[in-house]
């Protein structure tokens, strides 16, 4: 009989599943990520060739007091406000260990992010799902009745790419003993942000993160704001130096080319709409977005069906193989030429 080396919850676990990626050198559309299309500012770039490699034989600045600095001057918000991750994912599983334990629950609405169910079970701490209302209207008296230890509302939120009004945060936020996590990862993305409120509210964390709105996925890069005394209980569960030299340099210059980023952003959202439009003359239904990608449903034509095939032709979308989500696909929105493409293929198709 095989060994069983894990502990009985690890080996019951279906492990998160990331998006596909393609081989190295592999002609790939990759609209399933939702990465940002455009490449990172050339400030960022130029900080990364500029890097001295003594910065590489040391280990890094545990508070990565530079790129702190930089989300300070761009977000108007005290640096001792500011805690880093290895990616926005890091800021979530730090926030989860700290709070989350068996008795502890953790409460999200859905559909959402996948990720804070997995995240949660490694805890041991129950998951409470509650279902979005129509049209996306926030369960509010049932997110607060479940009382979580963490409450997460991501906002945009991924998949629908709707955002939360703040009037709805605000009234979770007063009803909630624990925290409210409110994961931002789309925000650069849309004019609306629930920052406010972690100035407000002792119990408010927002997560941020350069993967989506700065183009820098690869640098693993994100931060959450709250207040001090808050981020004081999370700092004990942090790793130390889970953000790297690199990172630190490269993240800083990029959020200081504020410029550069409302470029792309504009770019993506004027794209966002052409392709809106290029669906729904196919006949897909696409919901309203903030963010970088469309949630869609085809009128006929199993979702599954189009998005094996679009693969076939090296174009990558994103299904998703569960309840409410199985008939539609969620694609991030490319360059006007891969927007094309996408769309020429999707023609023959119909
Ligand atoms: C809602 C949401 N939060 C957080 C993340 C994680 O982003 P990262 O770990 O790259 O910062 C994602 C990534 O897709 C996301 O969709």
């Amino acid at each position: 009989m095989a060994k069983r080396y894990f502990r009985p919850s690890i080996e019951a676990l279906v492990g998160y599943k990331p998006g596909e990626q393609p081989k190295p050198g592999q002609p790939i559309i990759k609209l399933n990520t939702n990465e940002n299309p455009y490449p990172p500012s050339p400030q960022a770039i130029a900080a990364l060739s500029k890097l001295n490699p003594e910065t590489l034989r040391r280990y890094p600045d545990p508070y990565a007091t530079p790129f702190r600095q930089a989300v300070s001057d761009v977000l108007a918000v005290p640096k001792d406000w500011v805690l880093v991750g290895n990616g926005s994912d890091d800021i979530l599983n730090i926030i989860i260990r700290a709070c989350a334990e068996p008795g502890r629950p953790v409460v999200y609405p859905m559909p959402t992010y996948v990720l804070y169910r997995t995240l949660t079970q490694l805890q041991l701490a129950e998951a409470v799902e509650v279902s979005y209302g129509k049209d996306f209207q926030l369960p509010i008296d049932e997110l607060v009745a479940a009382q979580g230890a963490v409450t997460f509302i991501a906002t945009p939120n991924s998949p629908s790419g709707h955002t939360v009004p703040a009037a709805d945060l605000r009234q979770l936020a007063a009803g909630l003993d624990g925290l409210l996590v409110i994961d931002e990862a789309y925000a650069d993305f849309t004019e609306s942000t629930a920052l406010a409120l972690a100035q407000e509210f002792d119990n408010v964390v927002i997560s941020r993160t350069l993967s989506k709105g700065y183009g820098l996925a690869g640098l693993r890069l994100g931060f959450a704001i709250a207040k001090p005394t808050l981020l004081a209980g999370l700092y004990k569960v942090r790793d130390s130096y889970s953000v790297d030299a690199v990172a630190i340099a490269v993240g800083a210059a990029a959020l200081r080319d504020q410029a550069y980023k409302d470029d792309c952003i504009a770019k993506v959202r004027r794209d966002r709409t052409l392709l809106a439009r290029s669906l729904q003359a196919l006949n897909f239904k696409v919901w309203p977005s903030e963010t970088n990608f469309l949630l869609t449903q085809p009128s006929r034509g199993n979702a599954e069906a189009i998005y094996l095939a679009l693969k076939q032709q090296n174009i990558l979308v994103r299904y998703f193989k569960q309840p409410g989500l199985d008939d539609k696909l969620r694609i991030t929105v490319g360059t006007p030429e891969q927007n094309a493409a996408l769309i020429t293929a999707m023609q023959a198709l119909a």
